[in-house]
């Protein structure tokens, strides 16, 4: 049985992460974010409660586990004191989070330049989702940044007000109102007294428990497109969201890494700019978005729908070294007369299977697709692939057979009670 196990997206994110790392925390010891912030938006339901997470992982509901900021990962502190605070009132006390001590701050400074930013691309916008995410991680890249060990010390008055000058030219070149520095350092320094209990050196912790023995889930955010790397860039997230992010992430050697889960929706979605090659928008779009309720999470935009992109998939098994699939809102499909699958993209007469760099000839391919028929059937209280329907049964067949993946969980509505485990994976 696996001790390490990766949950990634493997689309465009928003492909059911939160619920599926939830249900697994059951029997972990650990789960950790390993990188990106409250652009993160995951959602877990059980016991008719509805939860929605940005920041802290979503093993923080079983008291048993310890839920980990890692290295990699940039918070808005406020946002993160916030977050607590909502579920504390939800009874969770959240005794079980920590954070890392080298994962870096993300400041109001940063949440402003991301806004200043977006503005000035005009039509060419990432369409990110304004929490300053870009400018937190080009600060820690340009070696600019603040680090959490840095913002609890003593020295932070010091590091604070030369960050504000800096930020101050900066927006002064781009026409904006300096920073206040004493109200925001005296804001920011209450906060750090509250931060501070939660701030710890989580990768030699992490290790200790890898020697343990102990169990440990990693919680990726956004999807395998979206990775600065390994996405459609530019329009892509600031950090590795996939599977590759896990080391840098959180300090785990990569010999430790047992297994990779690609969390897929069984149809696609995107929010924010970028080509889409399998999108359309009709009225089985439409039928889409309202029955799997295809809004943000974090900044309630309709999502953009498309087919199942096996392509897509099948890059996504390769950068990030799948092992198998969760297949996540299956039931939704139900009542369509035909389901479109993509499984490879023509372009200029040649047919690729793979996804190009260039952004500009990924702009040119064209989805090949097959026709499935679909079902009827409600199958939302399934508990066994047995029990789909047929067509149901061929279309997770076809995907398996696409992908060259097991799909190892399925998923069909969004209570944890809705999730059918066809391996045991931890
Ligand atoms: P994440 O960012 O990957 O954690 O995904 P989000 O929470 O942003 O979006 C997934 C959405 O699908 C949420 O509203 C979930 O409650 C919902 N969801 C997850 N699995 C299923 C499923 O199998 N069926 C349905 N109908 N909804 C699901
Ligand atoms: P979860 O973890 C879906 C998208 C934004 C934009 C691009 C860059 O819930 O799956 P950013 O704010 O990161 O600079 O935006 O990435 N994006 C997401 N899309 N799910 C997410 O997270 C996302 N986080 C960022 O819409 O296109
Ligand atoms: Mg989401």
């Amino acid at each position: 049985m696996n001790k390490t196990l990766v949950v990634v997206g493997s689309q465009w994110g928003d492909e059911g992460k939160g619920k599926i790392t939830n249900y697994l925390s059951e029997k972990a010891d650990f789960v950790v974010r390993y990188q990106g912030g409250d652009n993160a938006g995951h959602t877990i339901k059980f016991d008719g409660t509805t939860y929605k997470l940005h920041l802290i992982p979503s093993g923080v509901f079983n008291p048993q586990v310890t839920n980990i900021l890692g290295n990699g990962m940039v918070v808005n502190v406020r946002n993160f004191l916030t977050e607590i605070a909502r579920l504390q009132d939800q009874g969770f006390k959240c005794k079980n989070v920590f954070i890392s001590d080298r994962a870096h701050v993300l400041f109001d400074y940063h949440v402003l330049l991301d806004g200043i930013k977006e503005e000035s691309l005009g039509a060419n916008l990432v369409g990110t989702t304004k929490k300053g995410i870009g400018p937190a991680y080009t600060d820690k890249v340009a070696r600019d940044g603040i680090r959490m060990i840095d913002f609890i010390s003593d020295d932070f008055f010091t590091i604070f007000k030369e960050k504000i000058q800096n930020k101050n030219k900066e927006l002064i070149a781009l026409k904006k109102e300096p920073l206040p520095f004493l109200p925001l350092y005296q804001e920011y320094q209450k906060i750090a007294e509250k931060i501070a209990p939660f701030v710890i050196d989580t990768i030699s912790l992490l290790n200790q428990a890898y020697s343990q023995g102990k169990k440990i889930l990693f919680e990726g955010a956004q999807g395998a497109l979206l990775d600065v790397d390994f996405g459609s860039y530019p329009f892509v997230t600031s950090s590795n969201a996939s599977a590759c992010g896990v080391c840098s992430g959180s300090g785990l050697g990569p010999t430790k890494i047992d297994a990779v889960i690609g969390v897929v929706k069984a149809y696609s979605t995107r929010v924010g700019s970028g080509y889409f090659p399998t999108e359309f928008e009709d009225e089985t779009a439409q039928y889409i978005r309202e029955t799997g309720n295809e809004y943000g999470t974090t900044t309630r935009r309709p999502r953009r729908i498309g087919w199942f992109d096996g392509v897509v998939v099948q890059y996504s098994k390769m950068i990030n070294g799948l092992t198998g699939i969760s297949l996540m809102l299956l039931d939704v499909l139900t009542g369509l007369e035909t389901i479109k699958v993509c499984s490879a993209y023509k372009i200029r007469g040649k047919t690729i299977h793979t996804i190009p760099a260039s952004i500009r000839e990924l702009e040119k391919c064209v989805p090949i697709y097959e026709e499935l028929p679909g079902w009827k059937e409600d199958i939302t209280q399934v508990k066994s692939f047995d029990e789909l329907p047929e067509n149901a049964k061929n279309y997770i067949r076809r995907i398996e057979q696409i992908t060259g993946l097991d799909v190892q969980i399925f998923s069909v509505g969004p209570d944890k009670t809705q999730t059918i485990i066809r391996k045991e994976l931890f």
